[in-house]
C-alpha cells in the first residue's frame, strides 16, 4: 500500500557513455538569498530561473509567514514584495525549513535583529545539525536563541530591536555563517565586519551590492578576506536571474567525465571561482572539461561546461580547495572510484555536520559497492579501479541527505551490478527532475521495489 511518507527506492543500473545536452535547475546558494534580499528590499523583486526546489520553497513558505509577498507567475517568474530592512513581523506559525540548513541558517540572521520571536524547526536531518555555530555571533549582536540541547533545533531566536554592530572572526570557513552574521548586521546602525580565514562562497556579498547595499572586501595579508557591511542600508528592488547550479552540474560532469566515449553539454551553469573546485579537480585527474560561452548573468559568470569522458588519475585535493567544492566531495568520491591509483581528500571535517555524516556515508556506501576506501577523521582515501567496474550490486543508505543519494546513482552507471539507494525522496531538495535529467542524457535510473 502507498503512504505519502514512504520510503521512495531508486536504482541505477549500469549504462552506455552520457550524450546530449541539459539545463540544470537554477542555484541553491542565490536563490535563498534572492528570495531573502528581495523580502527585505523596497519594491517588487523579479526572479527568472529560481530552484524550485523543497529547501527553497521552505524558505519562500517563511518568508511569507514573515509577512513578505512570494509569489510564482506561470510563466515561472517569482515576484517578492518586500518589506525593507527590518521590516519583517512576527510569524504567527513556526518556521518550517525542512532539510534546508541554509535556509534555517540565512534566516536565523535576518529575524536575530527583528525586535520579536520566531521559532525554527525542520526535518530529522535539520534537527541535527549544529546551530551555536550562528548563535553564537547572533547573541553578541543582541538576540537570545533557546535551542534543545542547547545548539540544536527546534529552536527559538529571541530579536533584539537594537542590535549591535560586530566584527566576527569566523571559526569554520562557512558562507552560511558569514551570511547570517552579514544580514543580522542590515538592520544595526554602523559597519558589521566578518574575517573569514579562507574565501567562502561570496553571493550574499555580491547581491547586497546588487540590491544597493555598500559592502567593502579586503584581502587580509594572513590570508582570507574581510566583509563590512554599511548597516541599514536601503535596498531596492531588482530583477534576479539565478544561473544553473554547478553542485547539481556537478552529477552529470563526473558521469560524463568518468566513462571514455562520453560527452555531455551542460548550458549555462555558474562558475563563480568560489564555486567551481570540483571542475578545476576533475581537470587534474585528466578529465576534459571546456568552458564555451562564458558570460556575466547579473553579476555572476556563467558558461556552458562540455565534459568529455576519459581515463582519469587520483590525486590528493588540496584541503585549501575544500570551501570551494564542498558540497561536490561525496560525488568526487565517485570519480576517485573509477580512477587509476589514490585519491586523497583531507580537511574536509565539515562533511560531517552537513545533511549527513557525508564522510561516514560515501565510506559506508563505497566500501559496501566494492571500492576500497579508507576513512579518516577529516577526510577520505579511495583507491581507483583504473576504468573498470566496480562491482555495485548494493543498496546504500542516504541518510536524508540528497547529495548522497545522486552520486551513488552516478556509480551505478559505471557499476558491474546496479546500485540501489533506500530513498530518493530527498533528491527534491536541490534538483527536482534529476532522474529524467539523467535518463534523458542515457542513464538508467529507476523506481526500485521497497
Ligand atoms: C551554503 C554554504 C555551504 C554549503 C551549503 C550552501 C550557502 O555550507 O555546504 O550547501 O548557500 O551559503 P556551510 O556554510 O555550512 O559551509
Amino acid at each position: 500500500m502507498s503512504h505519502a511518507n514512504a520510503q521512495k527506492p531508486l536504482v541505477s543500473c549500469p549504462a552506455g557513455p552520457l550524450k546530449g545536452a541539459v539545463q540544470v535547475p537554477g542555484d541553491k546558494s542565490i536563490s535563498h538569498r534572492a528570495l531573502i534580499l528581495g523580502a527585505l528590499s523596497i519594491g517588487e523583486t523579479t526572479v527568472q530561473g529560481l530552484l524550485e526546489g523543497d529547501d527553497v520553497l521552505a524558505t519562500a513558505g517563511a518568508l511569507r509567514a514573515l509577512g513578505a509577498g512570494v509569489e510564482r507567475d506561470r510563466d515561472g517568474t517569482w515576484r517578492i514584495r518586500g518589506l525593507g530592512v527590518g521590516g519583517l513581523h512576527e510569524p504567527a506559525t513556526v518556521l518550517d525549513l525542512g532539510n534546508a540548513g541554509t535556509g534555517a541558517r540565512l534566516l536565523m540572521g535576518v529575524v536575530a535583529s527583528h525586535d520579536f520571536v520566531s521559532f525554527f524547526t525542520g526535518d530529522a536531518s535539520l534537527c541535527r545539525r549544529p546551530m551555536a555555530r550562528v548563535a553564537e555571533p547572533l547573541e553578541r549582536i543582541g538576540a537570545r536563541f533557546v535551542a534543545r540541547e542547547g545548539t540544536r533545533m527546534p529552536l527559538a531566536v529571541i530579536g533584539t530591536g537594537a542590535p549591535l554592530p560586530i566584527e566576527y572572526r569566523l571559526p569554520v570557513a562557512s558562507a552560511q555563517v558569514k551570511s547570517a552574521v552579514l544580514l543580522a548586521g542590515l538592520n544595526a546602525p554602523g559597519e558589521t565586519s566578518v574575517i573569514e580565514p579562507e574565501p567562502t562562497r561570496d553571493h550574499t556579498e555580491n547581491m547586497l551590492r546588487h540590491f544597493g547595499a555598500a559592502v567593502r572586501v579586503e584581502a587580509l595579508a594572513e590570508g582570507g578576506r574581510k566583509v563590512t557591511l554599511v548597516g541599514q542600508p536601503e535596498l531596492t528592488a531588482t530583477a534576479i536571474r539565478v544561473p544553473g547550479d554547478p553542485s547539481s552540474a556537478a552529477f552529470a560532469a563526473v558521469a560524463a567525465a568518468i566513462r571514455p566515449g562520453a560527452e555531455v553539454r551542460i548550458e549555462n551553469v555558474g562558475i563563480n571561482p568560489l564555486r567551481t573546485g570540483l571542475f578545476a579537480t576533475l581537470q587534474e585527474m585528466g578529465a576534459a572539461i571546456d568552458f564555451a560561452n562564458r558570460r556575466d548573468a547579473g553579476g555572476e559568470p556563467v558558461a556552458d561546461l562540455v565534459v568529455r569522458g576519459g581515463r582519469l588519475k587520483g590525486i590528493a585535493v588540496p584541503p585549501e580547495r575544500a570551501p570551494s567544492m564542498i558540497d561536490e566531495y561525496p560525488v568526487l568520491c565517485v570519480a576517485a572510484a573509477l580512477a587509476e591509483g589514490t585519491t586523497v581528500m583531507r580537511g574536509i571535517q565539515e562533511l560531517r555536520v552537513k545533511e549527513s555524516d557525508r564522510i561516514g556515508a560515501m565510506a559506508a556506501g563505497l566500501a559496501a559497492a566494492g571500492i576500497a576506501v579508507e576513512e579518516l577523521p577529516d577526510g577520505l582515501v579511495v583507491h581507483g579501479s583504473g576504468g573498470a567496474a566496480p562491482a555495485g550490486g548494493n543498496r546504500i543508505a542516504t541518510h536524508m541527505d540528497h547529495r548522497i543519494a545522486m552520486s551513488f546513482l552516478m556509480l551505478g552507471l559505471a557499476a558491474a551490478a546496479p546500485v540501489g539507494i533506500d530513498d530518493g525522496r530527498m533528491i527534491d531538495t536541490s534538483f527536482p527532475g534529476f532522474v529524467g535529467l539523467m535518463n534523458g542524457l542515457g542513464a538508467r535510473i529507476a523506481a526500485a521495489p521497497a
